[in-house]
């Protein structure tokens, strides 16, 4: 037996107890007659202590000889210890050692295996294995399977079924690129690795699966950030017979569950908000509701006068952030630095003081009097004491940086707050997307989406205008999930394809086994799928999901560690049928 009572467990009611442990050897005080030695495993630490009075010699000696993260298994009696630890929870106790066996020796750890560890990113990445003994990473880990065993007793109490999907597929676009696979048994052929299931569940509902869900990986060969990785998870769900309400509110039940059961958290308020109200009120199609700082549009307010800057834009849109009229004119000049970034890409930034006596002080005070400043701070819903900063431009692209600013401004004042969850459903989003390098649409969410009930024809003469029965749940401004209502008639989904650019043969080639389906029966349907990895980090109050993936990739897509993805030998390229002209 390896162990009796894990490195967590004993507590003065174990005191006199023989126990037996085995752990790692964290650390090592040798103070001569004395020596403690920290024992870590899973649970917790246990203070080990060998003296001369009362173990042999042969036992100090092992002691002696132990380096750091040796692994060990001891035999001894727990006691009380005399210069407790308030600590951790098994403070007030140690083990006085009768017996100890090295397991394993270990090399000296390139970086220290505790919270506040010495090892930057690459060297942990590195050493994986050795980082997931620290508690931050450790506990992440433990708190995604909690959060995974969640979902799946949730969905399962509702009757939804988990189901698998091939890895092996054929394409299933999602908008990113593809991973492929050669096949050694298909000279010249590939698989695709699935983007994610998604014709693969709609098959599943033709099939009568009727609710499924999935907690899968999804690959996608796209550029990485700190909330992407090339390999993820999601919690993929499909529902037969259901509208956009019956998702919405399955949905917000599973995210109501997750908060009341992982944080403790009751939220009231679930709501909803147009795609095109997002855009207008945050710039945004995953606006952060925790806090303020709306869009003020000043078209109206900011056009009659002689500034040709603004008069020539398309918009002029402001925010008010909170308390900063006090900001000095170096703090101004470094928020305005801070827009003309590449990252974000302003021209520059009018600003404007609404000073606590009422006042108004403006980098235009030459166009603009205080009347005018008074209407702008009455769109954007200054109150005195804030900075009114205000962009202009091409709408989307203005837009696009307040909403930067925004972020930026908010994240600084301390407004985007850990322990506060601010879900909300973005609908109604449009059906595509016009690509402004290729001039085509493309389908915003993706191309098996339905578009409102009689918007079709539209889709004819004002594409752009189509909206969709999609909708994104977005939580404390990140996009935890998609879906939407799917087309489940054949002729429909064919003028889909169509309209995206794909001649009948093509659709055919690619879809035509999902065309075929829906001729046999298909139930109208429609689902979401969650990003797990981005669930968990921000139910863990962060937004790298980095540190909520055991073995993640670097921002090149690299796995540091077992050095991957890696050239193979010539015979493997000869069985692939494949040739490299390098
Ligand atoms: P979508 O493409 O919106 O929808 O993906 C669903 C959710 O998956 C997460 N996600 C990612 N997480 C980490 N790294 C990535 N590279 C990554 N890409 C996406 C996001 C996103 O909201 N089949 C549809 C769903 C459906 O229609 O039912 C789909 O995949 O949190």
């Amino acid at each position: 037996m390896y162990r009796s009572h894990n490195c967590g467990e004993l507590r003065e009611a174990h005191q006199q107890v023989q126990v037996t442990l085995s752990g790692w050897v964290q650390t090592v005080r040798d103070k001569g007659f004395v020596i403690w030695a920290d024992l870590r495993d899973r649970y917790g630490i246990t203070q080990l202590i060998f003296d001369e009075e009362r173990s042999s010699k042969e036992i100090m000696e092992i002691a002696r000889s132990l380096g750091r993260e040796f692994v060990i298994q001891v035999k001894g009696t727990v006691i009380e210890r005399t210069s407790k630890n308030p600590n951790i929870p098994t403070g007030n106790v140690e083990v006085l050692v009768s017996e100890i066996k090295i397991l394993n020796k270990s090399l000296t750890p390139p970086f220290t295996i505790e919270d506040q560890t010495d090892g930057g990113e690459d060297i942990r990445m590195k050493f994986r294995y050795l980082d997931i003994r620290r508690n931050p990473v450790k506990n992440n880990l433990i708190f995604r399977h909690k959060v995974t065993m969640e979902v799946r007793k949730h969905l399962s109490d509702q009757g939804f079924i988990e189901v698998e999907t091939p890895y092996l597929i054929k394409s299933t676009p999602e908008g990113a690129r593809d991973f492929v696979v050669p096949s050694r048994m298909n000279e010249g052929q590939f698989y695709a690795l699935p983007q994610s299931p998604q014709t693969f569940k709609q098959l599943l509902m033709v099939g009568g699966m009727d609710k499924y869900f999935q907690i899968v990986k999804c690959f996608r060969d796209e550029d990485l950030r700190a909330d992407r990785q090339p390999e993820f998870t999601q919690i993929d769900c499909e529902m037969a017979f259901v509208e956009q309400e019956d998702i919405l509110n399955v949905f917000e039940g599973l995210t109501r569950h997750l908060l009341k059961a992982i944080k403790g958290v009751d939220v009231d308020k679930f709501p909803r908000m147009t795609y095109d109200e997002a855009m207008k009120k945050y710039g945004n199609d995953k606006p952060d509701i925790r806090f303020g700082m709306e869009f003020g549009e000043l078209n109206a307010c900011a056009q009659h006068k002689d500034f040709g800057i603004f008069n020539d834009a398309e918009l002029v849109v402001g925010i008010a952030i909170p308390g900063a009229a006090t900001y000095t004119r170096k703090e101004i000049d470094a928020l305005v630095d801070w827009v003309r970034r590449p990252q974000v890409g302003a021209k520059g930034m009018v600003y404007a003081k609404y000073n606590e006596d009422g006042s108004f002080k403006s980098s235009v005070d030459k166009f603009y009097d205080e009347e005018d400043l008074a209407k702008w701070a009455e769109t954007t819903k200054a109150k005195p004491g804030d900075l009114i900063c205000v962009l202009s431009g091409d709408a989307n692209k203005t837009r696009t940086q307040l909403s930067a600013l925004r972020m930026e401004m908010a994240e600084r004042l301390g407004l985007r707050k850990k322990d506060e969850f601010a879900p909300l459903w973005v609908i109604d989003f449009p059906l595509l997307e016009l690509d402004e390098e290729t001039g085509h649409y493309h389908a915003m969410h993706h191309p098996f989406t339905s578009p409102k009930p009689g918007q079709l024809e539209l889709l004819d003469t004002d594409p752009g205008a189509v909206k969709a029965n999609a909708y994104d749940l977005v939580l404390n401004g990140n996009e935890i999930g998609g879906g939407s209502i799917r087309i489940h008639d054949k002729q429909i989904q064919a003028t889909m394809f169509r309209h995206l650019g794909f001649s009948p043969e093509e659709a055919k080639a690619q879809f035509g086994f999902l065309m075929d389906a829906f001729q046999y029966g298909a139930p109208p349907h429609g689902g979401l799928a969650f990003g797990l990895d981005r669930l968990v980090a921000i139910l863990g109050g962060q937004e790298t999901i980095r540190d909520f993936i055991a073995f993640p990739k670097n921002n090149s897509g690299r796995d540091v560690m077992i050095d991957a993805p890696a050239p193979i030998d010539g015979t493997q390229l000869k069985e692939l049928h494949l040739k490299l002209d390098l």
